[in-house]
């Protein structure tokens, strides 16, 4: 794999979380139907995917589809589901080879049972790999996400396991599906739409914003290193203030 050479490895985000929005979009503005727009935007994850884990992302989580999306029609749900099955049966052998680890987060039991199938495969051939995770978010949304940690943790106290006076923010983290991954530093939105669509809502209160009208399917190697030199001119104070920063 080729190192970049163009970028300061201190500024490099740990994890980036990306909305791959606008391929409809995209599509309708060509005449073509909305899943060619997804068909385009599965070469924008492979460029992408390969281009973060050669500049040394270590978590990349895309939201390939949102508890929302179910509402779309049958048709662009099913064409999703046969890409997304496609994509994780052609792109193993590549993972392996780059040292990616696939998994999910979101409701997996919603999915159909043949794309089900395939991503248990593929998450448990690449388990052991450490190069970097790649969290594809499935049926994600947020408040759900929360809900089921919030569910667990009640059911916890009622059955007399916790005491509800010692839960904690981190005892919350531990029951997402990102549990035990760092917070994303960088949220990319593409497609021109600014807001966040139900996702990584705990994840991402001190997460850095980037909107860009760049439809997904022309958002390619050099669209990321160009949010990531954005991300590095950043300066990220958590709520102190600029002077404290620089004395630390
Ligand atoms: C994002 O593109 C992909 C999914 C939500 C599955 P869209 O399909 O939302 O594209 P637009 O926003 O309609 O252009
Ligand atoms: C967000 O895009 C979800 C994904 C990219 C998977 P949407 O297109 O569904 O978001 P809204 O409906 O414009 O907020
Ligand atoms: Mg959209």
């Amino acid at each position: 794999m080729q190192e970049s050479t163009s970028l300061d490895i201190r500024l490099i985000p740990t994890h980036v979380a990306i909305i791959m929005d606008g391929n409809g979009r995209w599509a309708e503005k060509r005449h073509k139907p909305r899943l060619s727009g997804h068909k385009a935007g599965v070469d924008s994850v492979r460029s992408v995917v390969e281009t973060a884990r050669e500049i040394g992302i270590r978590h990349l989580t895309l939201y390939a589809f949102s508890t929302e999306n179910w509402q779309r029609p049958p048709t662009e749900v099913k064409g999703l589901m046969k890409l997304l099955r496609t994509y994780l049966e052609s792109e193993l052998r590549t993972m392996l080879k780059n040292d990616i680890r696939l998994f999910c987060l979101g409701q997996q039991e919603r999915l159909p049972a043949d794309v089900l199938s395939v991503l248990n495969m593929v998450m448990e051939e690449t388990a052991q790999c450490g190069g970097m995770t790649l969290n594809l978010a499935l049926s994600y949304g947020g408040r759900n996400e929360m809900m089921r940690a919030v569910r667990d943790l009640a059911g916890r106290c009622v059955a007399g396991e916790l005491d509800y006076h010692a839960l904690s923010e981190e005892m919350l983290s531990n029951r997402l599906d990102t549990a035990g991954q760092p917070d994303p530093d960088l949220l990319i939105r593409t497609g021109g739409e600014h807001r966040l669509s139900n996702f990584l809502l705990w994840q991402s209160s001190y997460t850095e914003l980037y909107f860009t009208e760049t439809q997904w399917p022309e958002f390619r190697k050099d669209q990321l290193l160009e949010a990531i030199a954005v991300y590095g001119s950043r300066q990220r104070r958590f709520g102190k203030t600029g002077a404290q920063l620089h004395v630390e």
